[in-house]
């Protein structure tokens, strides 16, 4: 038989490329007849994609290339709203992709394409791939959530014209077939509602439901009742929930800033430090860094606090002056049981013994993550899916403590509201305690996130299963 070529599309954000690059290890590993090539489409602020491309090609992975896709002329994505830009990038990169992929198949007659993995933001490429007559899969780095709401949203407007205008409402609540409680509206990504954002999250619903089938980074165990409801409904192709997958070979732990926050957590008690990080975009108004100062002060845990200015446009960037933004004298009272950072290697953090709780903005991956380590998550979401991923931790699953689920920052910078210090401090001392159900029962997901992905265990059947169906074609 000759060798299946597999085509990746990743979104140029770094949580998207790596959750893609781990899959694409993961298939590889495990047939050998799978070659993929992994399509690096740059954005023009540069998150961090080109450093991290070049560490793929100098670690090589047989059968794992990368094929650089040149830039597209046209700009129009960047006079649409944030929410519509990431998708409009990818779609103004269709021909390329295209041109690209034809030109390698051209190159090596060998070559069979068996299947573009479409990352969601790229399902702007199912029609150019059909026109190849090549399939698609589409691959959700978020989780079974997501992808849930998306795909009901769109079947409310299709096949019941209910408009997405009627959840603007904040005390709306949703009945959706794949959750176990009703959705208050307020947690549904800010995208869906907004005009161009709800055009693209009906064609999302639309496009999923025209290819091979649906993977998902997430495993049958944690998020049960959605994975198993959306495999029931006869109107959505197969879901493959194949996770997590991690890039757990590197974690972040090498430079010297990493290792002086680990000997710094060396030096605490088990499971006694609550660590605070936020993601890419986490920062917090000065009025809302105050309350969390405050809060970690009177709470008595050690803490270690990844404290980071509002991004702009793609720069990272770290406050020069930590005391003008903190409460005055704030660094001398804590300097024995707290530690500020920057950029926090949020792996190598999560799998320290010490650790015993996470406040954290409910990315996917740092979902999947603080679960492998089996560490209590308290929920204080920001933008995209996390409103949601944080509900369903809170409500659906019982995993993890609510700070606030529904806190927006709309723009990224502005927030309605500010959560003040005693409502976070006892939220922090509900997550660090002992014995608690919520630490008993991710204790439980942890050992279960481990076997997911051991021989044998749900995700590695489900892969096994998505292979087979990709070498059918
Ligand atoms: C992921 O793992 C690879 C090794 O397979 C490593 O070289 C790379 O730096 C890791 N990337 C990140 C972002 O952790
Ligand atoms: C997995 O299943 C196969 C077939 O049933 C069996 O031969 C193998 O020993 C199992 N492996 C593990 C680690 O349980």
């Amino acid at each position: 038989m000759k060798n299946a070529e597999l085509i990746f599309v990743p979104a140029p954000a770094m949580g998207h490329l790596i959750s893609m690059v781990e899959l694409a290890k993961t298939l590889i590993s495990r047939d050998e007849s799978l070659s993929v090539t992994i399509c690096i489409i740059k954005f023009p602020y540069d998150m961090g994609v080109t450093s991290y491309v070049e560490s793929l090609s100098n670690n090589p992975t047989p059968r794992l290339s990368t094929l650089e896709i040149p830039p597209s002329d046209s700009e129009s994505y960047k006079s649409q709203s944030h929410h519509t830009v990431f998708y409009n990038f990818m779609k103004s990169h269709v021909t390329n992709v295209r041109d690209q992929v034809v030109a390698m198949t051209r190159a090596d007659q060998s070559t069979r394409i068996a299947a573009f993995i479409l990352d969601i933001f790229a399902v702007s490429m199912i029609d150019m791939a059909k026109e190849l007559n090549i399939p698609s899969y589409v691959y959700s780095t978020s989780g079974a959530d997501y992808l849930g709401i998306l795909l009901h949203l769109q079947a409310m407007k299709d096949y019941e014209n209910k408009d997405m205008g009627e959840y603007k409402n904040p005390d709306a609540e949703l009945s959706v077939p794949y959750f176990r409680n009703q959705v208050p509206a307020k947690v549904l990504p800010a995208m869906c509602l907004d005009q161009g954002g709800s055009e693209i999250t009906l064609l999302w619903g639309r496009k999923f439901r025209e290819t091979k089938g649906l993977i998902v980074n997430t495993f049958v165990e944690l998020e049960a009742y959605v994975v198993e409801s959306l495999m029931a409904d006869d109107r959505i192709p197969p879901v493959y929930s194949v996770g997590p997958n991690l890039n757990l070979s590197s974690r972040g732990q090498d430079s010297d800033e990493a290792a002086d926050i680990l000997k710094w957590l060396d030096e605490k008690p088990l499971s006694s430090v609550v660590f605070l990080c936020f993601g890419t975009f986490g920062g917090f108004p000065e009025d809302q860094v105050k309350e969390i100062a405050l809060a970690l002060e009177h709470s008595g845990h050690p803490f270690l606090w990844s404290l980071r200015p509002v991004k702009k446009e793609g720069h990272l960037s770290k406050y020069t002056n930590l005391d003008d933004i903190l409460p005055p004298g704030f660094l001398e009272r804590t300097s024995g049981t707290g530690k500020i950072i920057g950029w926090a290697p949020q792996l190598a953090v999560l799998s320290h013994r010490a650790v015993g709780g996470f406040v954290s903005h409910c990315g996917w991956n740092s979902i999947l993550e603080s679960v492998w380590f089996g560490v209590p998550m308290a929920t204080w979401p920001s933008y995209a899916e996390q409103q949601l991923n944080a509900f369903e931790m809170v409500s659906e699953l019982g995993l993890a403590v609510d700070i606030c689920m529904d806190y927006a920052h709309h723009g990224f910078s502005k927030c309605e509201l500010i959560v003040e210090a005693e409502i976070i401090k006892s939220k922090i001392n509900e997550v660090m305690k002992d014995g608690s159900d919520i630490r008993k029962r991710v204790a439980e997901i942890k050992g279960k996130s481990r076997a997911a992905v051991a021989e044998n265990g749900s995700s590695y059947v489900n892969l096994g299963r998505l292979i087979e169906d990709i070498l059918a074609t």
